[in-house]
């Protein structure tokens, strides 16, 4: 695979499978990343979270309530604990005993298949969650995946933390909604390279800005072929989705 940054100079419109497919599986695990890699989508999105342990894995909820058949915080719970769960069933039985995995494993399944969005979940801004950003990025080095990783968060403490670290690595600023500052302004706030919104906020004015300070756009959730169009006419330069299945195609023909 090429550097994430020369896939981005070759194709105009890069579409990413949010939580892998997660329209047809249940969201961050494996059997999502694996229909999202079979879908053919170049990239696959994943949340990382961590456990009371420090063990990064792949969740995207604070709670384990709506996504698992466990309650309470996931920063309260260690692996051994939450590996017993069933991430699977809340959204299907035909998914039972899916697991919510371990990064390391879901890496290992994208590496050197697809690009990998990371979503960094916001976290408390203290000297712990600082180490563990740069375990995350010694675990990417480790793997040789660094350059073809994107990292994306609404903590622009931890995207303007990763900047300082590491200056060349892709980044991109998810909006924060509410929040009352241009697009420019976020990315050159935290150092991001691409600013993110969801399909409801992107508008014309937005997109005039960012065309004329230069600033790609991605957009979040595009799941229709509507949707879609809407987002290619608008100029937008990538989307995740949670229907790769069905956008992948439908970008190819167009
Ligand atoms: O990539 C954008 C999207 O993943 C952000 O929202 O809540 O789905 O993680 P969320
Ligand atoms: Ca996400």
């Amino acid at each position: 695979m090429i550097p994430f940054r020369e896939f981005v100079e070759q194709n105009s419109f890069i579409i990413c499978a949010h939580r892998g497919a997660s329209g047809i599986a249940p969201e961050n695990t494996v059997a999502a990343v694996r229909l999202a890699l079979e879908s053919g989508a170049p990239m696959i999105e994943i949340d990382v979270q961590y456990t009371r342990d420090h063990q990064m894995v792949v969740f995207h909820d604070d709670t384990m309530e709506r996504t698992t058949n466990g309650v309470g915080a996931i920063n309260q719970k260690s692996l051994e604990e939450i590996q017993g769960l069933d991430a699977g069933s809340w959204f299907s039985p035909s998914f039972a005993g899916e697991r919510i995995p371990k990064l390391v494993d879901v890496l290992e399944l994208i590496r050197g298949r697809a690009y990998v969005n990371l979503e960094i979940k916001p976290r408390p801004d203290t000297e712990e969650a600082q180490k563990e950003t740069l375990e995350l990025i010694e675990l990417l080095r480790s793997m040789s995946m660094l350059d073809t990783c994107l990292f994306s968060s609404f903590d622009h403490r931890a995207i303007r933390h990763v900047r300082a670290l590491m200056p060349d690595l892709p980044m991109l600023a998810l909006n924060v909604p509410g929040d009352t500052r241009s697009p420019d302004q976020v990315v050159a706030d935290c150092g991001a390279d691409v600013f993110g919104c969801s399909v409801e906020e992107l508008n014309e004015d937005m997109m005039a800005l960012c065309r004329q300070k230069g600033i790609p756009v991605a957009v979040y959730t595009v799941n229709t072929a509507d949707e879609l169009n809407y987002v290619v006419a608008m100029g937008v330069r990538g989307i995740v989705t949670n229907m790769s299945h069905i956008i992948v195609p439908a970008y190819e023909a167009l």
